[in-house]
């Protein structure tokens, strides 16, 4: 079996000049799909709520739901490696009640690491997570848990004074001990500086090309999820549309007693 993704790997790559992919999966078929085509990261992302559950945005997700996700994506993943989002307000309220919960997402949901929302607010928590010996991953730039903060899901970091505290935040991440950085919806030359001044990888989405790696939201890409399309969201094929021409076929035959055929039949 091919060689399986760790940290170390993953900083390997960085030195390379390889590029990271990134995906994410709720589910085992998923997971075992994107494993076998060779994914490096899986992320079982709390967007679980926009794509699968049918929230109007990631809040709501609660720790039950990302375990239960999470145990059906490690099921499916044997090289790559399986990250799972602390859903909101599951690490803002204590650094205790933070590391209780990330531990159950390695206990419980079987991931190697933990991905949280936030820059320098949140640092002793990150640091405590890392010290129980559970890897995290940061997230700068759009931080969809904030969205009520925020008021929308604009571009972040547009501005140098916004820009330099974004950096200053990556930095900081970086010395409390996250093994990589997801940048979302960040200008293309934001991204950038921060990639060259950090040692860990950064995974954009939404921040252009130089990031160390690239995530998307499977269901998006996949044109699975039809709801909106956002422009950073390169659309691979329409599977959506594909399956709703699957149902309406079916509903047509079994109207029409076309299905099942003799050679359904017993
Ligand atoms: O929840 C998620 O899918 C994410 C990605 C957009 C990075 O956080």
């Amino acid at each position: 079996m091919a060689e399986k993704i760790n940290i170390n790997k993953l900083n390997e790559m960085k030195t390379n000049g390889e590029k990271i992919t990134m995906l994410t999966a709720y589910d085992y078929l998923m997971a075992s799909q994107l494993d076998e085509c060779g994914i490096d990261l899986i992320l079982v992302g709390d967007s679980v709520g926009n794509v699968v559950i049918g929230y109007e945005n990631t809040i709501p997700v609660t720790m039950e739901e990302m375990i239960h996700h999470c145990k059906a994506v490690t099921r499916g993943a044997k090289r790559a490696m399986v990250i799972g989002d602390l859903p909101f307000m599951s690490y803002q309220v204590s650094a205790e009640e933070a590391v209780k919960n990330a531990g159950r997402l390695l206990k419980e949901g079987g991931v190697k690491a933990v991905k949280l929302e936030g820059g320098k607010e949140i640092l002793g928590t990150i640091t405590k997570i890392v010290d129980a010996g559970i890897p995290v991953m940061g997230h700068l730039g759009l931080t969809p848990q904030s969205i009520n903060k925020f008021g929308g899901y604009g571009v972040r970091g547009g501005g140098e004074k916004e820009a330099k505290k974004m950096i200053e935040d990556a930095k900081e991440l970086e010395s409390a001990g996250v093994f990589s950085i997801v940048l979302e919806k960040v200008p293309a030359k934001l991204a950038k500086r921060i990639t060259d001044q950090i040692a860990v990888p950064t995974i954009g989405i939404g921040a252009g090309v130089d990031c160390d790696g690239q995530v998307l939201v499977t269901h998006d890409m996949l044109g699975l999820f039809e709801k909106f399309k956002p422009k950073f969201s390169k659309r691979y094929a329409e599977i959506g549309k594909e399956m709703k021409t699957c149902y309406k076929n079916y509903i047509k035959e079994v109207k029409n007693k076309e299905f099942p055929a003799e050679e359904h039949s017993y």
